[in-house]
């Protein structure tokens, strides 16, 4: 399912976040800016009621779409949920899961965000799975496992497949804080999850690692420009059709050097 990695990956998070007239904005501006098919992957994460709309809009331009979250089951009795099938219904490419968001505000464990992946993979679509840690977490020096442990469940749940899955590095304290972590910092937690990918998985270097938290169009490119950073996932800029442009020209001159 997923392409060999060439190109980087540029996924935008609008959280909730959007109406019908300035989604309809957003996206015709970002359609309009990729008149020339990008060299990087370019997809959008919108809120579940605007799914449609970012299909009718979308439909047929270099940009995918994608969800915000999916349930942990396929179907029945779990009112306001929203199931991978139905997703699928709506030619949704991927769907971000376990973002610190959710498993801040919705108590979701490293357990349910396995299993919600793997309720994504079985209908086809591409779980980006979030992980990161909070500020306490990396001055008590706990980066490294926190992330391995939430990577580790996921690999735990979904054996193989696990080299259909994209993965983000979001460290919370630089989400939507403007402390965008170093290229340095980003690219040493990268290195960790690509060695752990790489000890467990079977064609592991098909997974793209991608970077989230505060990247905009200044400081994209410094990012982009590591080894193990794949592309960015990316919050605030990407409500600004400017901005995520901006932040994809940037992505495509660093895949003409990959
Ligand atoms: P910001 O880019 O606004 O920091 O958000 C990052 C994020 O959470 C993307 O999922």
């Amino acid at each position: 399912m997923n392409q060999p990695l060439a190109g980087k990956r540029i996924v935008g998070n609008w959280k909730m976040n959007g109406d019908l007239a300035a989604n309809a904005q957003l996206l015709r501006a970002l359609v309009d800016g990729l008149q020339q098919a990008p060299t990087s992957h370019v997809g959008v994460c919108v809120p579940a009621p605007y799914l449609s709309q970012a299909a009718q809009l979308l439909a047929g331009s270099p940009v995918c779409w994608g969800a915000q979250d999916v349930s942990a089951h396929a179907s029945g009795a779990y009112t306001g949920e929203v199931s991978a099938h139905m997703l699928r219904d709506f030619g949704v490419r991927f769907v971000l899961v376990g973002h610190s968001e959710r498993r801040q505000h919705h108590a979701e464990s490293d357990a349910l965000v396995a299993t919600k992946a793997q309720q994504a993979l079985a209908a086809g679509i591409t779980p980006i799975i979030c992980v990161g840690e909070t500020l306490q977490e990396r001055e008590a020096g706990l980066t490294e496992s926190v992330v391995r442990r939430q990577l580790a469940a996921v690999i735990h749940a979904n054996g193989a497949c696990t080299s259909e899955v994209w993965v983000a590095y979001e460290p919370v304290w630089a989400i939507g804080t403007g402390h965008t972590a170093t290229p340095e910092q980003a690219q040493q937690v990268h290195a960790v999850l690509r060695a752990q990918l790489r000890a467990a998985v079977d064609r592991a270097d098909r997974v793209p690692l991608l970077y989230g938290g505060s990247m905009n169009a200044s400081n994209a490119a410094a990012l982009l420009e590591q080894a193990d950073i794949d592309g960015g996932l990316v919050g605030g800029a990407s409500l600004k059709g400017a901005d995520f442009l901006s932040i994809i020209a940037s992505a495509n001159n660093a895949a003409a050097t990959y």
